[in-house]
């Protein structure tokens, strides 16, 4: 096997446009037109910040050769991408990884905080295939929820905009999971598309298990390589890799994992609990 199609060839490029979604949360813009793998959504990338790490970014926006990420600072990389301005210059190798299958005609897509990231290009690409998509955008508080206002501005007949908030600042007050038992006693869906908190994901696929939806949630684990070679982001003891199997699993492969909702994995391969 050839290394460089196996990792993907690194790309140097630089950031053309920084945009602030929050408070924190940044995204990142920048145009690349070599591409080692099609983009389709769900899958991600591996960005490396020089002189800090190489991490896995979902993909916010793939529009030609226009690439958006969107990034919320929790750790030395993420807090050094974030800092980043236009003419900076970063490496980037993939896309990588599963993606969502868009055969849904009536789907509902639930992001819960920064897990609305790799859910955008997912939501266009279902109204663009002539799906009803109800998204429901979830955070801790009004100003936390991402692309709130780019979705409220357009107005598209087929997508219904629904928020929740814990503290009750904006929609639904409560939990995801709350919001989302009130929606499904107004209408049904063929799909569950979810992306956040993995104990969110967890509850979904719980709601959804014995319903004739189906359900595609995007998981994280920590990753090395990004590409099936280090092991790091083993998901369970069968040996599934979430850069390679996912890090886009349907319900029915996610009810044979024992770790999903339960444990992930530090760096050094330890399980840690939820
Ligand atoms: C497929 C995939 C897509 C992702 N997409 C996005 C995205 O679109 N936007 C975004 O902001 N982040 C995304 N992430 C998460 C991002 O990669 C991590 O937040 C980042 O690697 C943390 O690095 P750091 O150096 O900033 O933090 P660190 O200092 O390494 O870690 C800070 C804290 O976060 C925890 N942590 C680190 N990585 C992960 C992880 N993968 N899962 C759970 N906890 C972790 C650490 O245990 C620690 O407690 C994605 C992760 C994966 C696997
Ligand atoms: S990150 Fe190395 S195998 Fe997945």
């Amino acid at each position: 096997m050839n290394m460089d199609i196996l990792m993907g060839t690194p790309m140097s490029v630089r950031i053309s446009e920084v945009v602030r979604e929050t408070e924190s949360v940044r995204t990142l813009f920048f145009r690349t037109k070599r591409l080692d793998r099609e983009f389709v959504p769900g899958r991600f990338i591996m960005i490396w910040i020089p002189g800090v790490d190489e991490i896995p970014m979902g993909v916010s926006l793939w529009k030609q050769n226009k690439i958006g990420v969107t990034v919320n600072p929790i750790g030395e990389a993420t807090k050094a991408l974030c800092s980043l301005e236009s003419n900076d210059w970063i490496g980037i190798r993939g896309p990588f990884g599963s993606s969502f299958t868009l055969s849904s005609k009536n789907s509902l897509v639930v992001g819960g905080g920064i897990g609305m990231a790799p859910l955008r290009p997912l939501i266009y690409s279902l109204l663009e295939a002539g799906a009803e998509v109800t998204v429901l955008i979830a955070a801790k508080t009004k100003q936390e929820l991402i692309f709130f206002k780019e979705l409220s501005k357009l107005s598209h007949k087929k997508l219904h905009l629904k928020t929740s908030t814990d503290d009750g600042s904006e929609g639904f007050a409560g939990l995801a999971t709350d919001a989302v038992r009130e929606i499904l006693r107004e209408r049904e869906f063929d799909t569950v598309y979810t992306c956040g908190p993995e104990l969110m994901m967890h509850s979904l696929y719980e709601l959804t298990r014995d319903s004739r939806m189906s359900f595609q949630a995007s998981l994280e684990r920590f990753m090395k390589c990004g590409c099936g070679i280090c092991g790091t982001c083993a998901l369970d003891s069968t040996g599934s890799l979430v850069c390679v199997d996912g890090p886009v699993y349907t319900g029915e492969y996610l009810s044979k994992m024992t770790e999903f909702g339960r444990y992930h994995r530090d760096a050094l391969g330890v399980k840690k609990k939820f």
